[in-house]
């Protein structure tokens, strides 16, 4: 039975991929300092024979050697997570996202971990105009003057390191880059569009879109995400290698209002916000953001699959029952 540590289990994917380990027989050994993420996340599996759950931070060593004793793979996922806390916090983004990755890699060394999944992001990409992104693009990050590219700029670091490590030391490291990833337990706090669109349909409250909605995003199912994960952490040869996760049905952030609406059956309105008033004047944006997945179906022979709507049915439900229970 393999032990797995996952930094940021108590997050929102990070709650979903310890439930899928454990369900392939792991003991999962979870480390959250619980910024972002929450305990109700894994309060269904306490008893768990095979969890184990510590508070503390990844900045804190101590702790995350403790973590990392003795375990045979390693999912990081703990970051300071989402656009507007990275922009509010951009201190924190580089002591959380750049240190901690660095000090669990050479742990992975000491610990001849066997597999080494790091969770990096489309932000990686910046403002790539390109239609489709596929892993070797350049990345276009903004200036350093604009917070906003310490997240992309941190995980593309990660990146850097995680691959170092590779090369130098063997550590059998794949790279995750996730674009929009959504589903239940995902919260609004931090500026995520979907649980806020929602949140804000079944209060039949407006739907506030920023700018005008023309971005392109594509969303993917969390439940989809972490069996990607998963495969793609197992598979002989996806070491040393980067690979983007997420669907490629890309929709304008309008229509994703609209079929928010449309499917909570909400009396809610559209409203229009400027990017300044719902960040600050030198905010910018990635007006489209797509990603070629070729490479992760040619690996493990599956990609991300689930429609809009099916995803947005799920979230929806999911919502409604916490209502209920409230
Ligand atoms: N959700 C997405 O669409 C998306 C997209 C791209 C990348 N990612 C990446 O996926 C990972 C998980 O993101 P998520 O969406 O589940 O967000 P999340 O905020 O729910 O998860 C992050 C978790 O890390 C924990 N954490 C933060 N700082 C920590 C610290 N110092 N020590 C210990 N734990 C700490 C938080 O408490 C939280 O549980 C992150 O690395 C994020 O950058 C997510």
């Amino acid at each position: 039975m393999p032990t797995s540590l996952v930094t940021g289990g108590s997050g929102f994917i990070g709650s979903h991929l310890t439930e899928h380990l454990l369900a392939r027989d792991h003991r999962v050994v979870v480390l959250d300092d619980l910024s972002t993420g929450r305990v109700e996340n894994l309060a269904h599996l306490r008893e768990h024979p095979n969890l184990s759950v510590r508070q503390g931070s990844i900045t804190d060593h101590v702790a995350l050697s403790e973590a990392a004793h003795n375990v045979d793979e390693i999912y990081h996922l703990a970051a300071a997570v989402g656009v507007k806390l990275v922009a509010d916090d951009p201190v924190r983004t580089i002591e959380t996202n750049i240190y901690p990755t660095e000090q669990l890699l050479r742990l992975a060394v000491q610990g001849k971990v066997k597999r080494f999944f790091l969770a990096s992001t489309s932000e990686v990409y910046g403002k790539n105009p390109g239609e489709r992104w596929t892993e070797e693009d350049d990345l276009h990050l903004g200036p350093t003057s604009r917070p906003r590219w310490a997240y992309g700029c941190s995980k593309a670091i990660d990146e850097f390191l995680a691959l170092a490590y590779h090369q130098k030391y063997g550590v059998n490291v794949t790279v995750g880059r996730f674009f929009n990833v959504v589903g239940p337990r995902q919260v609004g706090n931090y500026g995520m569009v979907v649980p806020r669109f929602v949140d804000a349909a079944l209060k039949n409250a407006p739907v506030v879109v920023y700018d005008d909605g023309s971005q392109i995003r594509c969303f993917a199912h969390v439940h989809e995400i972490v069996q990607c994960v998963a495969d793609l952490t197992a598979h002989p040869q996806s070491g040393g290698r980067v690979f983007n996760i997420g669907s490629d049905q890309p929709v304008s952030i309008l229509e994703l209002a609209e079929r928010v609406i449309s499917r909570t059956g909400s009396q809610s309105e559209i409203q229009f916000l400027p990017y300044n008033k719902a960040y600050s004047d030198d905010f910018e944006d990635v007006q489209r953001r797509v990603p070629c997945v070729d490479l992760l179906g040619q690996t493990i022979g599956r990609k991300p699959s689930r429609t809009l709507d099916q995803i947005l049915d799920d979230i929806i439900a999911w919502k409604r029952g916490l209502l209920a229970s409230e």
